[in-house]
């Protein structure tokens, strides 16, 4: 097993990259009395996709809000591109696991909002708009409202969104975990392809192993109360991932370290529970 494990106090680096995209320092949370998660130590390279995977209320969406600049950390710091996270900042687009639309905007106003935020002027947005929901296939439907067209459709329209912007950070809080089964991976393989297309540096944090490991470069496992870094997994399966990925043995391999990992940990809570 290659799957590298390293201590928690260890700052885990992206690759030899002299300034990662994001670089998380001793970053610690806590809400009022709850601590969320303490001493993450963690560098992400620019085109690095980095799973974060966790027990529910581990604090992954807190920590997605951290970098995204909508939370400041209680403790330690976060840099992106080398400076410091004060805010949210241009650049930065976050893709919402229940989609986070605008009911009153159509597909075409939704995907048009942070580039109006932006300042972009009409004809740009009008270009750009039309571009990002060709990409993701919602062509036809620029004029229908969220609650016109299905949950899988909506999420395109969320990555839409996202794309728009051309982050160089994109942060998947969850992103298919609402839709159906055959929508999530219908929608996994064509992010996989949209990324291909233009590789940036994503956060993707989600409760599927299988999709940790089919999108990920490296694996973040969260654990503990308050959660902190267990363990990173390198996922050294190739690029482009494709169906095929999921029938590699390095593929079942990965996917049953990270299972032993969590269930442990599972099992550990519910122990405690029952004692
Ligand atoms: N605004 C808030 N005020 C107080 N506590 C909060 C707030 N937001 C989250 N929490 C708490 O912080 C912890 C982490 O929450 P968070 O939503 O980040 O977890 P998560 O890992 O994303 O969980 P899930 O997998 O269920 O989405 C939870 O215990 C939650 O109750
Ligand atoms: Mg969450």
């Amino acid at each position: 097993m290659r799957a590298a494990t390293e201590t928690k106090s260890e700052r885990i680096s992206a690759s030899a990259e002299a300034q990662p995209r994001i670089r998380i320092s001793r970053a610690g949370m806590r809400y009022d009395a709850a601590q969320v998660f303490r001493d993450i130590d963690l560098d992400i390279g620019n085109r690095e996709v980095v799973a974060i995977i966790g027990p529910s209320g581990c604090g992954k969406t807190t920590l997605l809000r951290c970098i995204d600049g909508l939370l400041p950390l209680t403790s330690g710091e976060l840099r992106l591109e080398g400076e410091p996270v004060r805010g949210p900042r241009e650049g930065v687009a976050m893709v919402f696991q229940h989609f986070g639309l605008f009911p009153w905007k159509t597909v075409a106003q939704n995907v048009a909002y942070g580039l109006k935020l932006a300042g972009r002027g009409a004809d740009a947005i009008a270009a750009k708009v039309a571009e990002c929901i060709e990409l993701v296939g919602l062509a036809g439907f620029e004029h229908y409202y969220p609650w016109q067209i299905s949950g899988g459709m909506q999420q395109r329209c969320g990555l839409a969104r996202a794309l728009a912007v051309e982050p160089r950070v994109l942060l998947m809080d969850e992103p298919f975990g609402a839709v159906d089964a055959q929508t999530r991976e219908i929608l996994q393989f064509e992010l996989l392809k949209i990324w291909e297309m233009r590789p940036t540096t994503m956060v993707f944090v989600t409760h599927s192993i299988e999709e940790a490991v089919l999108m990920g470069d490296r694996i973040v496992v969260l654990k503990g109360r308050p959660s902190t870094v267990h363990e990173v997994v390198e996922v050294d399966l190739p690029r482009p991932r494709e169906r095929r990925t999921l029938t590699l043995p390095r593929f079942a391999q990965l996917r049953e370290h990270v299972w032993s990992t969590l269930m442990a940990e599972a099992l550990r809570a519910e122990y405690e529970v029952r004692k």
